[in-house]
């Protein structure tokens, strides 16, 4: 008999039922009644107190299309997990022991950046762990794509679609805020998908007299509203110069809610345009898995029943060149996977003209004006070479 436990942990996002899907009815097929699969409640928090239960095929059924989890989920940070109880019990340890005790073969772990470090420690704890990579962030190292993320992709461009009517209409500034604190994975597809005219990611901080010079330019040029997509975890170039310690300082003395209204403020008392914030919040995570990601997490939950089968344990199942992989949870755990900012899409959205506020347009056309002399240059150089090789000719 194989012993499988399943959790879900941390944000819940699109998906997690799909892929829970995908792992229980490929061990189902496999394994007929000889697997017992069960379902820890509320994601590590089950695994410590023992709240779980024995689900069976009926629970799968009908999940395909359905958002959040079946399972229930709750944060439980890393940093806590060594942390002792009244009576000098870490949840490591409690987590050890309910999987000892339930003899089970192995734990499928559905999460994101934290879930997937304390995966690797339970793994080092010597338990058999397989995780699969949940996040409309997009942001787990090892994997091209995340479950999640195409989703929430859709969600957030289909908000920056909708606002442009009372942008126009009403010939506003819109600061839409999208979901992602460490990497704007999110916030660049969505608001290049969108038609934003300014992004504004962690990875690139950005410039305010960047971002007001180009509200100002669009005006100019005859455009009354502008839409800017701002990653909640978007930042300015002074902040990017701080401690990390100084930053939080700063942001813990910050009196606006976001960074979004931070901003609206700022632009609003140097451009004299009419500004408004929209914030999805967790709209972003709301609702079933669109088609992409229901085929992603079918590909990913059955590539997890085949590691199980396979005893290849201490991995996150991973898509990478469009291939389920298995990616060791030792090579995964602790690293963000954030936007280059050489990255093509970066490259695609400059191309348009989307700005990224992170330079003026004066530098721009400077740059420009030394791309143009250099290439003059050459060519005089070439001009100069040619008649040279001539001269030797004659
Ligand atoms: O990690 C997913 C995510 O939605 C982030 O984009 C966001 O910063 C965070 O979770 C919000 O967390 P919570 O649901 O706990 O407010």
């Amino acid at each position: 008999m194989k012993r499988v436990g399943m959790l879900t942990s941390g944000g819940d996002c699109q998906g997690l039922n799909s892929t829970l899907r995908g792992v229980a009815k490929a061990l189902y097929e496999e394994y007929g009644k000889e697997v017992e699969i069960y379902g820890f409640r509320d994601g590590y928090k089950g695994l410590i107190e023992g709240n779980v239960r024995l689900m069976t095929p009926r629970d799968f059924s009908g999940i395909l299309t359905i958002g959040g989890t079946i399972l229930g989920t709750s944060r439980q940070p890393f940093k806590n997990m060594r942390d002792k109880d009244e009576n000098g019990v870490d949840k490591v340890t409690k987590m050890i022991k309910t999987y000892k005790d339930m003899n089970l073969d192995c734990l499928v772990i559905l999460g994101g950046n934290g879930t997937t470090k304390t995966a690797n420690l339970l793994r080092e704890e010597g338990l058999n762990v397989i995780s699969l990579p949940k996040t409309i962030d997009n942001d787990l190292w090892g994997t091209e794509v995340t479950f999640g993320y195409q989703t929430a992709m859709d969600i957030a461009t289909d908000v920056i679609d909708k606002i442009h009517s009372t942008a126009t209409s009403h010939s506003r500034v819109f600061l839409v805020e999208i979901m992602g604190h460490g990497a704007g994975w999110l916030t660049l597809t969505a608001g290049i998908a969108g038609g934003a005219d300014i992004i504004l990611i962690p990875e690139i901080p950005y410039d305010l007299d960047a971002v007001v010079e180009k509200l100002n330019e669009r005006k100019k040029s005859g455009h009354s509203f502008t839409i800017v997509a701002v990653a909640e975890g978007a930042i300015s170039k002074e902040e990017a110069a701080m401690s990390k310690k100084e930053f939080k300082a700063a942001r813990a003395a910050m009196s606006d809610p976001s960074i979004s209204f931070k901003l609206a403020r700022e632009l609003g008392e140097r451009c004299g345009q009419e500004i408004r914030v929209v914030n999805p919040g967790h709209f972003q995570r709301g609702g079933g898995p669109d088609a992409y990601d229901r085929i992603l997490t079918t590909r990913l939950g059955t590539g997890a029943a085949r590691l199980i089968k396979h005893k290849q344990y201490g991995n996150m199942v991973a898509i990478r060149n469009d291939q389920i992989v298995a990616v060791p949870l030792s090579e995964v755990a602790g690293k963000l996977k954030t936007v280059p900012v050489d990255n093509d899409l970066v490259q695609a959205a400059r191309d348009i003209g989307i700005s990224f506020g992170d330079e003026t347009i004066g530098k721009k056309d400077k740059d420009k004006k030394k791309d143009k002399d250099k290439k003059k240059d050459k060519e005089k150089n070439k001009d100069k070479d040619k008649e040279k090789d001539k001269d030797k000719k004659d």
